[in-house]
Formats: C-alpha cells, structure tokens, sequence
C-alpha cells in the first residue's frame, strides 16, 4: 500500500516529487526511491524515510523536469535498498513504481527467467516491469501499447508508472484495484495516490478508473482502456484546503484529529439534521429509502476501528430500526460462503475506502444482488466509486495511522442512518427521536468540554506508561468502546491490551487480574450501570488498577475506582461519541511517554489495500 507520485511539466519534479511523498508517507514508509529524466534514466532509492532519501539525494544531480517517487510498505521482499522502488528492467531502459499485489508474479517470473531477463529484487513490482520489457521486445510496439498488453497479463491489483529512457517526455500510468489521481495543471500533469500532493498546483484532478491507461506525452493525456477505447475524462474540481493536511501546531497529526472531533462530528452531521426544524435527511439514503425501509436485515462489513463503529450501528439500528444486523469482519464475510439475500442492505464503513477485504466483501454482497451502502471518509475512494448509494463522512483526511476522528464521523452518520429509518419504520417514537437529535446537536460541545481532560489524562498516562497489560472493559453501547479503546493503546504504544464486554470477564480474562493490571472501564450513567459497579468491584476484589471512565457528578463508582475521569452526561445511545474521547487521548499519551512513533507505528500502515 505504497504511495506514489509523478510529474511531467516546466518544474523541478525532484522537489514536487519528494514533498508529495512525505503527505504520502501514511501509506507506507519503509524505503523510498525516486527515478528522474536527466540525460539518461536514473534511480536513486533509500531504506527508510523519505527524509533519508532527500539526503541521499543531496549530492546528486536531481535536474529534471519529469520524474516519479515511491515510498513503500512492503508486501514482498523485505524493506531493504535493493527491495525499494522504482524498478529498472533487465535492460535498464524502464522503471517503474508500483502499488500493490501482482498475486501471479511467481509463474510471470519463472518464464521471464527462462527468456533471458534478470532479476535482482524478490518484489513482484520488478516482474511487472520486465513483463513489459518483454513485451516490448517482442511486439516491437510503443512503450504505452507493451504497458496496455502486460495489463492483460497481470493478476492481483496495482497503481502503477512507467518511464522509459527512449521516451524522455512520456508517463505511461495504469491501475487496478490501488488508487491513482491525476492531476491537471497548465502545461503539467501530476500522479498519486491521492490528491495531497497534487492539490498545492492544481485542484483538477481524475480518479483513474480500473484498468484505464493514462499517457501523458509531449504534454498531452491520452486515456484509454485496456481494450485500446479511447476515454474521456471525468475532470473534478477538488476544493480541499492544504492546511486541512498539515499538522496545524499539533505535535502530531493523531492528537490534531483528536482535537478535530467537535468539528468532524458537526461537519458528518451538516446538512442532514437540524433538530429544531425537525430535519433529518441523508441524500445517499433517500434514492433506497424503500430498501432500507423493507430490509429483513442488515449486514455491515469493516476492519478495525471501522468494524467498532459497526458493533455501535448494530446496537442503534436494532434499538431504533428494530430490523436485525450483522456485524462482520469483512477479511471472514469473504471467505466463509455467508447467506446474502437480494433483500439484504450491506453496509460497508471504511475511513480510507481502500481497504482491500471490504472492497472485496462488497464484490460477493454485490454478486449475490443485495444492495450495498458505504460509508467512507475519503471523498472518490474506491469503495465509495463500487457502493449503489453512500455517505461520507466529512471528517477531513486523517493522517494518523490510529484512527480517531473518522470513528466519531462514522458513530455520527449510523446514528442517523439509524434515525432514519427507525422514524421511517415507525418503530422509533417521535418525541424519541427528537429528543435525540437535539442531543446529538449538543455532541460537539460536549466532545469540547471532554477534550478539555487532556492534562488530567497526561498524568494518568504517566502513572501507567510502564505497564505490559491493560483491559478495557464495557457493556451495551460502551462494549465497542472498549474494544476501541483496547486496540489504539495496542497500535501506537505496543502494550497488550484486551477489549471485553464486562460481563464476560469473569468467563477468562479475570485470571489475568492482578495489582499489576490496569483495567480501564467505561461506566458512565446508563442501562447497565449497576451491573457495571459490580464489575468493578470484581476487580477490585483482585486488586486491578480501576481506571473508570464516568458520567459528571457519579459519587458511587469513584469511591470505588483508583482514578477517576469524568465526562459529560448524554443518552446512553450517543455515549461513545464521549467515551472514546479520554481513551483516545490515554493512548496517545501513553504512547507519546513511551517515546513511540504515533502517527507512522511500527508495522501499520493507513490504509491496508493488501489482504
Ligand atoms: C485503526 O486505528 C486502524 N489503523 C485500523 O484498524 C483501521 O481502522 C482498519 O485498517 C480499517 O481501515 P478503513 O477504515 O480505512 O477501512
Ligand atoms: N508489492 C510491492 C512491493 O512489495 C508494492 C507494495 C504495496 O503497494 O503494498 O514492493
């Protein structure tokens, strides 16, 4: 899940290419590499950040005014020199980035071999490239037309560009499955992977479409697909502020988009709620209004934080809808023959809209006729582009790899999904409903006042930054939370931590209960709450650290709890819109006085376009 850049124009591309790559870096950051046009075709890459490669690069002759840079998350061959891109072919005259998967590069490989062609990466990328090479070779054709004829070739996804040292003023770009924007400014065209390091010149842009070619030579675009039909472009105008990707004096980008919350859980409202005209209306639903309305049941598919936020919507949609749900992870939903009706409404949630075992769950709910809605925080991503209707979530690119903002933004849009057809359904009484939409109006001043705690929590962060465990404990509404809660202390501090719902902790996880462990829970004024104390005090009576999450004003749980962090009372439908809050921020303050790296953590990468 790479991220790349290209550029063709009257600039310097080496400096337009390396910034752009740093706003990429969320993608992947193991090694990057650039290959530049300056006399000849020539490939400089690095281990490591792109700040690596930008050193490496100051003693070299980066003049060029066409060029295109890489920065990797590998999926074969280990993050090394040689394993990062671009890739020469055997003959050194085309290089190419690429990202993705090319699933028969083993049996492209073999054959390559035995035609002569050497290899000297174990990437799948560098089999594509000498695929085209041979093609090339063979058919004596141009070097779009031997790209355009690989593309029949290849199995598996990829984004990729060619540049050839025979064609000085040509890109050749191509993909399937992996997002490429191009970018279209006067005289210049810029690729990415997304539209960050491309809005800077230009806010005309084209999300490539699977298996189109895009050939930019002598300053002209040609698309086409892979059948040689030529395309015309969709051009989009992108309105998106560059400031609205920087770290705006945050320290790091996950506590920016922590502090961003009241705005992006307004902004995923906006225009489809306004509690005192009584309105509630989402635009993606209307046009299936009757679907919803009649669906025997619902399934969400999602990964990770995004498959939290479905365990929220599967409470809210039974509660208020009363039609059933089902949440699944949608890397199992694929492979585990599950039963889909024409009759069932799929809702797949994915902040990047890329996630690669979502897409594909789409694919078989797709396949067996029922209808698909995504809710996807990136505006032309490619599950946006498969779904029938859709949302987004409005919550602004998220660039920490720890997902927050876009967990409130999609808490925000099922709880008005859940809304609507609820009071559609007639199962959600009216005087009900509008009381929940005037406290949901109230959310982001609340979500304010919570994040007001962050020095408090800083010191509770500090008393438990050396700890090895934590459990995280929640019931009802609250059990997503924990779960939530558990995995972004996991990701970004690299301390083991368990969700549970607090019930089930006596059938395991309480023999894990120690004076060692910290136990977070989240028991704010609900349903359960009485329940909840007696959780406590089972883990009291093992002596677990209490770290307890409450609703303003409770007395009875902080004469029972080591710590204490208050948060401001809601409905208890609305609660993880504040409770996520502190754990969020206990998180990242943790990880922060482990010295971790928040934003890029080990291992992780933002959008996991692999399976
Ligand atoms: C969240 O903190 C994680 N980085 C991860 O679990 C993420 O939510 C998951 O990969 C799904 O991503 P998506 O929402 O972009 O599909
Ligand atoms: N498969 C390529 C590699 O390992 C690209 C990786 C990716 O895009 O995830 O280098």
């Amino acid at each position: 899940m790479c991220g790349i850049v290209a550029y063709v124009g009257h600039r310097e591309a080496c400096p337009i290419i390396i910034k752009g790559l740093k706003r990429l870096e969320y993608r992947g950051y193991d090694s990057a590499g650039i290959a530049l046009m300056n006399g000849t075709l020539s490939v400089y890459k690095k281990k490591g950040k792109v700040s690596e490669l930008e050193a490496f690069l100051q003693d070299k002759d980066v003049h060029s005014n066409i060029g295109m840079g890489h920065t990797r998350w590998a999926t074969h061959g280990e993050p090394n020199d040689v394993n990062a891109h671009p890739h020469f072919s055997t003959s050194k005259k085309i290089a190419i980035i690429h990202n993705g998967i090319i699933e028969n590069y083993a049996a492209l490989k073999t054959l390559l071999i035995s035609k002569g062609h050497t290899f000297k990466s174990e990437t799948d990328s560098e089999v594509f490239i000498n695929l085209i090479e041979d093609i090339r070779e063979n058919n004596h054709c141009t070097l779009a037309e031997a790209v355009r004829l690989a593309l029949h070739e290849v199995v598996g996804a990829y984004a990729i560009v060619v540049l050839s040292k025979d064609d000085p003023h040509q890109l050749v770009a191509a993909r399937k499955g992996s997002p490429l924007v191009l970018g279209i400014g006067k005289g210049e065209y810029f690729l990415a992977s997304d539209a960050t390091p491309i809005i800077e010149y230009t806010n005309d842009v084209v999300y490539l479409k699977d298996y189109e070619l895009a050939v930019i030579k002598n300053g002209e675009l040609d698309i086409r697909s892979r059948e040689d039909v030529k395309q015309t472009p969709y051009v989009q105008r992108l309105e998106m502020a560059l400031e609205s990707i920087e770290k705006g004096g945050y320290e790091h980008f996950m506590l920016k988009e922590i502090f961003e919350q009241p705005r992006s859980i307004l902004d995923s409202m906006r225009g489809r709620m306004i509690s005192a005209s009584n309105h509630l209306m989402m635009s993606g639903i209307r046009e299936f209004e009757n679907k919803f309305v009649n669906a025997e049941r619902i399934l969400i598919v999602a990964c990770g934080t995004s498959w939290h936020a479905g365990l929220v919507a599967e409470y809210l949609i039974e509660d208020f809808a009363r039609i059933p749900v089902e949440v699944e992870y949608a890397s199992e939903f694929r492979y585990r023959n599950p039963i889909i009706r024409e009759t069932d409404i799929v809702i797949a949630i994915s902040q990047s809209g890329e996630t690669a075992d979502t897409l594909a769950a789409i694919e078989l709910a797709k396949s067996k006729g029922a209808t698909i809605f995504g809710i996807c925080n990136v505006v032309g991503s490619s599950i946006a582009r498969t779904t029938d209707a859709g949302a987004y979530t409005h919550a602004g690119p998220e660039i920490g790899v720890a997902s927050t903002k876009a967990f409130t933004a999609q808490v925000t849009v099922l709880t008005l999904i859940a809304m609507i057809i609820g009071s559609k359904r007639g199962t959600l009484e009216t005087s009900k409903l509008h009381g929940l939409m005037a406290e949901l109006e109230n959310i982001p001043a609340k979500v304010e006042r919570a994040l007001k705690l962050d020095q408090q929590i800083q010191e509770i962060a500090e008393k438990f930054k050396n700890a090895t465990n934590f459990i995280y404990l929640g019931r009802g509404y609250n059990y997503p939370v924990a779960l939530e809660g558990a995995l972004k202390l996991k990701e970004i501090s690299y301390i083991h931590a368990e969700g549970y719902p607090a019930a089930e902790m006596k059938h395991g996880p309480i023999a894990l209960i120690d004076e060692q462990m910290p136990v977070v829970v989240i028991a704010t004024k609900d349903g359960s709450y009485e329940k909840i104390v007696s959780n406590i005090q089972e883990v009291r009576a093992r002596k677990g650290k209490v770290i307890a999450i409450v609703t303003e004003g409770d007395t009875t749980i902080p004469a029972m709890s080591d710590f204490v962090i208050e948060i401001p009372e809601t409905s208890e439908h609305l609660a993880p819109l504040l409770s996520v809050i502190p754990l969020q921020l206990l998180s990242y303050h943790i990880a922060v006085l482990r010295g971790c790296n928040v934003d890029q953590p080990r291992n992780l990468a933002k959008s996991v376009t692999v399976e």
